[in-house]
């Protein structure tokens, strides 16, 4: 168990920049989630915090120890690699014992240390059957026994899971997160799924294009998105551009909302579909009052997704805001062509300054 320390860490091939300057602190028994579109450096910084990636610069500590010159059998981690595979002619206790045997542990020793990993991810029954005859959880879990049984002083997981459907996908979730807690294990996690990240790390840290965009834990990174790219990767965020003056925020259709953050020079507000009202707009009531955040619609797609139905809403400016409502006391879905009434509450606007590229891309623009 170990405390893990990357300070400017880069990875460069040739004139490519794979990671940038990454610094993170991760603490003794922390369970770290890296996320990011694919192809951003989560893998990268896996594998140099292994030891099978070299850094091209920076410095890479377990505890007081600068490991960056160790190689990966020096450094005690505990790896499943992405699109993992185990040895396909050995059995489960075989396929678990070979990093032991390697380190030459004795037999008695080994078979201990096996029969224990095997109990931990409950497969104690499988140990003779060969990697063909397991399904796709159990191989995953031989795979995660594999790398617990050494011991290690760190455990990275990269994208363990994305093999399995969704049901075994949450089970061996939990169970991932019920050892790492019991064994307090540092543990550095890579996924692309937002929802594994949310629901099994301590903290996030989000990265694009090979740098470090925000690190906090689950709701910080939700409820106060630092950039658009936040915003817009984690969950799901309505965007509008425009101009910030005093506590009102006017974007570029004209609609004026009134709002909450105070970002100096802020040119998009950013606010979830969950966090939106739609009501049926009233005809009587044909005056939109802008001091309320109110804005007028017309209902063009529904989805009812269970515990909540989506609309995608056309707004002035040919604008489309997704908003969600939970199911729990609504009796009757809002149909398309429907004209909606949409509240924005101030308290729940973010407000960023982006540079104008951003903003097209967030925007859904070419
Ligand atoms: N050996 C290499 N030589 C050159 N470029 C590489 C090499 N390995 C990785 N890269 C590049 O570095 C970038 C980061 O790769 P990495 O595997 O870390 O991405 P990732 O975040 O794990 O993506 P994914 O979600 O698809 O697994 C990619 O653009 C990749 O093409
Ligand atoms: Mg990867």
């Amino acid at each position: 168990m170990s405390k893990v320390t990357l300070k400017n860490v880069v990875k460069q091939y040739d004139s490519f920049v794979a990671v940038r300057e990454m610094s993170l602190d991760i603490s003794n028994g922390e369970f770290l989630a890296l996320l990011g579109p694919s192809g951003c450096g989560k893998t990268t910084t896996l594998r140099m915090i292994a030891g099978f990636v070299e850094a091209s610069a920076g410095r890479i500590f377990f505890g007081d120890q600068d490991v960056t010159d160790l190689p990966p059998n020096k450094r005690n981690t505990g790896m499943v690699f992405q699109g993992f595979a185990l040895f396909p002619h050995m059995n489960v206790h075989q396929n678990i014992a070979y990093g032991l045997e390697m380190r030459r542990v004795s037999k008695d020793e080994i078979r201990g240390r096996v029969a224990k990993v095997l109990d931990l991810v409950q497969l104690d029954r499988f140990a003779e059957r060969m990697p063909r005859q397991l399904s796709g959880g159990q191989q995953q879990r031989v795979a995660l026994a594999r790398a617990l049984v050494i011991n290690p002083h760190v455990l990275l997981l990269d994208e363990p899971l994305s093999a399995l459907d969704a049901k075994l996908r949450h089970d061996v979730r939990l169970q991932i997160r019920q050892l790492q807690q019991s064994l307090g294990l540092t543990t550095v996690f890579v996924t692309h799924d937002q929802e594994e990240a949310l629901s099994l790390a301590d903290r996030l840290v989000v990265m694009n294009g090979g740098a470090v965009e925000q690190i906090g834990s689950p709701a910080d990174l939700y409820e106060r998105p630092a950039t658009p790219f936040v915003a817009d990767f984690i969950g799901k965020t309505n965007f509008f551009k425009g101009t910030l003056e005093g506590d009102r925020f006017t974007t570029d259709a004209g609609t004026s909302f009134k709002v909450a953050a105070k970002v100096a020079r802020a040119t998009l507000l950013g606010v979830r579909p969950e966090k939106i009202k739609i009501a049926v707009s009233q005809p009587s009531a044909a005056t939109v009052h802008s001091d309320a955040n109110e804005i007028e619609g017309v209902v063009e797609l529904v989805s009812y997704l269970g515990p909540f139905t989506e609309y995608q809403v056309k707004v002035s400016g040919e604008q489309r805001l997704l908003v969600q409502q939970a199911n729990r006391d609504v009796l009757e879905a809002m149909h398309p062509g429907q004209a909606v009434r949409l509240t924005i509450p101030p308290e729940w606007c973010f407000l960023f300054n982006a540079d104008p590229g951003m903003e097209s891309d967030l925007m859904g623009e070419a």
